[in-house]
């Protein structure tokens, strides 16, 4: 059983059409073989008309008609004389019969003189057949170019029939993950509409789903940073109090998890807010300006550990895009080239504008990323196979959200110059005049 629509209709129509050109073929061939075998019998009859009047006197060809047809007209006399064929068919009333003259089986037609001679004409039955034949070959030959044609213009025609659906499918597939927007149903076939309302009423449900959820972590995560903020400064109260060395310790650990639970709201609530920011906040943003911002604000934490923060080139350039969102892009960067770069490396920032393009790129030396995590260093929570320090991982998930939703790219590539390793990351994006 095929499983294709296309398939079935192809061959179904394909069989329709030889089965319909074998079935007229064959009559158009029957039907005009008879024909031609009556037209021959008229053409002997008119031959004989036209000896009834002639005096030929011996048994010839007769030409004019047609040479290749091989009609001859025998002389028969009066009386019955000559050969046992002249003399059998002497005794045969006027009109066609069918006759073995020779041995072979012919056509025979007899006739009568006003002054009593007889005469014959004669055809061989297998000429008859032959030019028969022929005649009736050539009616089939339109058919025979018909149907080879008529299979093309079916295939044609199915596949130009079949294409809004194709054409649907690969606009599905080209959608990006986040595009959950519904399909037109302008302009497509009458028989999808239904199936394309089934879609599109998939798309609706699956969108407020999602809403749901992305709300819902937004909530959440906003709702946790409270309490959270509180119990941070009960530690920090506790920071002057004389408390025992071995509490101390405590303490510290204590106040790191607080840190990093804090980190990972904000990281948290930043994603969420990315998924549900649905209507596009579009403001000029100098990206120069924001990449000096950051850079400056993380100069310290740099030199603490003697990482040489600083720019590679800077030209004013500037996208439209949401400021909160493009700080946190350029943040989030920053920060893990810093963060991933061991003591006394060096984090190199260039912002520049590139064939109509706003360029950031930054360089550290740091170890960069085994090549089987850089697809998923970008999924949140992906922290790679081998996690360093503290991170929730999602700083990437975050950067690349905002990328997406303001048409931009960003490329990860390890750097392997001669014993140096780092990571090189290229954020561009569509820049203002
Ligand atoms: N510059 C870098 N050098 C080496 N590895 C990196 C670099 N940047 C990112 N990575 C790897 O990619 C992972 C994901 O990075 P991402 O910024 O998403 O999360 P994170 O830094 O772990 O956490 P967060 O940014 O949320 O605090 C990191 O855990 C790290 O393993
Ligand atoms: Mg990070």
């Amino acid at each position: 059983m095929i499983k294709s629509l296309r398939g079935r209709l192809l061959i179904g129509l394909t069989g329709i059409i030889v089965l319909t050109g074998a079935i007229g073929g064959t009559l158009a061939y029957k039907w005009a073989y008879n024909e031609a075998i009556e037209m021959q019998d008229s053409v002997l009859t008119q031959i004989g008309t036209f000896a009834t009047n002639a005096s030929t006197r011996q048994s010839q060809p007769v030409g004019g008609v047609d040479a290749e047809s091989e009609v001859v007209v025998l002389e028969l006399g009066p009386t019955p004389r000559g050969s046992a064929d002249e003399r059998r068919l002497w005794t045969l009333r006027d009109g066609l019969h069918n006759e073995v003259l020779q041995g072979r089986p012919s056509r025979v037609l007899l006739r009568t003189r006003s002054d009593g001679s007889r005469f014959a004409v004669a055809q061989g039955d297998e000429i008859r057949s032959e030019i028969a034949g022929d005649m009736a070959v050539r009616t089939l030959l339109p058919i025979a170019a018909l149907v080879p044609c008529l299979m093309l213009v079916t295939a044609f025609v199915i596949g130009r029939s079949f294409r809004p659906m194709f054409r649907l499918a690969e606009e599905l597939d080209a959608r990006k993950v986040e595009d959950l927007s519904v399909l037109s149903v302008a302009g497509a076939p009458s028989e999808l509409h239904p199936f394309l309302g089934s879609i599109n009423a998939l798309l609706e449900r699956i969108r407020a789903i999602m809403d749901q959820q992305q709300r819902f972590v937004a909530d959440a995560a906003h709702e946790l940073r409270t309490p959270i903020a509180a119990l941070s400064l009960q530690t920090e109260n506790l920071d002057p109090l004389d408390v025992p060395p071995a509490a101390r310790d405590r303490l510290e650990v204590l106040k790191s998890g607080m840190r990093r639970t804090r980190h990972l709201l904000d990281q948290l609530l930043a994603l969420a807010r990315q998924d549900l920011a649905s209507s596009e906040v579009k403001e000029t943003v100098h990206l120069d300006q924001i990449a000096k911002r950051v850079v400056a604000e993380l100069l310290a934490e740099a030199s603490e550990r003697n990482v040489d923060l600083g720019f590679t080139m800077v030209e004013p350039v500037s996208v439209s895009a949401d400021p909160v969102a493009m700080v946190s892009v350029v943040r989030n960067l920053v920060e893990n080239a810093v963060r991933y770069t061991p003591d006394g490396g060096r984090v190199d920032v260039g912002v520049y504008r590139e064939s109509g393009r706003a360029v950031l790129q930054i360089e550290d030396t740091g170890p960069g990323v085994a090549p089987q995590d850089i697809e998923r260093i970008v999924e949140p929570f992906y922290r790679g196979r081998r996690p360093t320090g503290d991170g929730s991982g999602l700083g990437l998930s975050i950067v690349k959200r905002v990328i997406d939703r303001y048409g931009g790219s960003i490329e990860f590539e390890n750097l392997t110059d001669a014993d140096q390793t780092g990571l090189r990351v290229v954020v561009r994006l569509p820049a203002l005049d």
